[in-house]
């Protein structure tokens, strides 16, 4: 365990804005979080951090902060058709996908090229193209901060939803995942890609059975013609969630913008019993359904945006970034502009995917 005071925060977030915390531990190992409990470091105020990839520090954090370093990488072939892949938190969730690619193992393909560690996987339960974690998950490892113990969760237990689990919200705060488990699919997986940009970039490369390459690679091409890179454009992937409508307000919605596109919950899968129109849509009137907060956004004029320091991401307007000149709090000024002009024309909420801490 390393720790360090008055620490700056601008290398562990994807963002990279300027931001300063109370104090940084490093935690490498089950023992290093024993001793922080034991030392009662978890009795203040605190967060934990895997490659902040999804979040926004403003320039003062008063909370502890715990960076998550554990490695670890086992995986044992069960049959032909299931593969158990045990990985630690601090693993690059991309290199766990580039691997499963490799090995010729199914289940994450498609979620190629997403940010951040294994242990921030199933926070926000990660999805792309078609696939969520909490298909493949077979259990997470965590550390209750408040009791100093080990658990074992099963799927269930960690209440996963679209881009959400026990583990984001409020009840679920004070465990530290170490390490999650998934089941991979062996020889007999079917490659069924149901995302329509990526059926539509198959297609057009004249793919018909595609490979686990092949979907890891059209995906990867995606992704880089519509996100901007880190590197250069810091951002935060998408920083809002799509807006999931239901039942009543779901019908009022489309009766009143039926130009909008949406999507049922899951994307690229049907809604069972519901008939699909020849575009592929279908009344969900009864149903909930995801409308695309991009196109949302797009469509109140503010797709391309730029105030100087911080813009909406041209080829996606769910993305915000900056060159790097920008702090927290243009980022959010610009959120909220864009909540309060989406609100206005479509009387819908946007909630925020990023997490933000601090203050300015
Ligand atoms: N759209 C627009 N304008 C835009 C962006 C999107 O009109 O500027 C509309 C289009 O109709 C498009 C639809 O939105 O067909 C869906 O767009 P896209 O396929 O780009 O997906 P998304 O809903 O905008 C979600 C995830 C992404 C993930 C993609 C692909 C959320 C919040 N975002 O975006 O995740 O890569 O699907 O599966 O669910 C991330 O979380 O950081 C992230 C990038």
């Amino acid at each position: 365990m390393n720790r360090q005071t008055q620490a700056s925060l601008q290398a562990y977030h994807s963002f990279r804005c300027p931001s300063i915390t109370e104090e940084e531990v490093s935690i490498r190992s089950e023992d290093d979080l024993m001793e922080a409990y034991r030392l009662g470091l978890f009795n203040e105020p605190w967060i934990v951090l895997g490659h902040g990839t999804n979040t926004l520090f403003l320039p003062r954090v008063s909370e502890r902060v715990f960076l998550m370093q554990f490695e670890g990488f086992e995986h044992e072939i069960l049959n032909d058709d299931q593969i158990h892949v045990t990985v630690g938190a601090g693993v690059e969730w991309d290199d766990l996908v580039e691997w499963s690619i490799s090995q010729g193992y199914g289940g994450i393909e498609a979620m190629i090229r997403i940010p951040g560690t294994c242990g921030a996987a199933p926070v926000q339960n990660i999805g792309a193209y078609g696939q969520e974690l909490d298909h493949v998950l077979h259990g997470v490892r965590a550390f209750d901060t408040q009791k100093g113990v080990f658990h074992d969760f099963t799927p269930d237990e960690c209440g996963f939803s679209y881009r959400d689990s026990l583990f984001k919200r409020p009840e679920g705060r004070h465990w530290i995942i170490t390490s999650i488990s998934l089941r991979l699919h062996g020889a007999s997986y079917q490659i069924r890609p149901t995302y329509p940009s990526l059926v539509a970039s198959l297609n057009e490369a004249g793919i018909s059975n595609p490979t686990l390459k092949d979907v890891g690679q059209h995906v990867a091409a995606i992704r880089a013609s519509k996100l901007p890179n880190p590197s250069s454009q810091p951002n935060a992937g998408s920083f809002f969630k799509n807006p999931v409508l239901r039942g009543d307000q779901a019908s009022r919605f489309m009766a009143q913008f039926p130009e909008v596109p949406w999507f049922e919950l899951e994307v690229g899968m049907s809604i069972p019993g519901v008939e699909t129109e020849d575009d592929g849509t279908q009344d969900a009137s009864s149903h909930a359904i995801k409308v695309p907060a991009g196109w949302l956004i797009e469509h109140v004029g503010l797709k391309g945006e730029w105030n100087g320091r911080v813009g909406v991401w041209p080829k996606q307007a769910l993305v915000l970034y900056h060159q790097g000149e920008a702090t927290g709090v243009d980022i959010l000024e610009l959120a909220s502009r864009i909540q309060d002009k989406v609100r206005q024309t479509f009387g819908v909420e946007l909630e925020q995917e990023v997490r933000v801490y601090g203050v300015e």
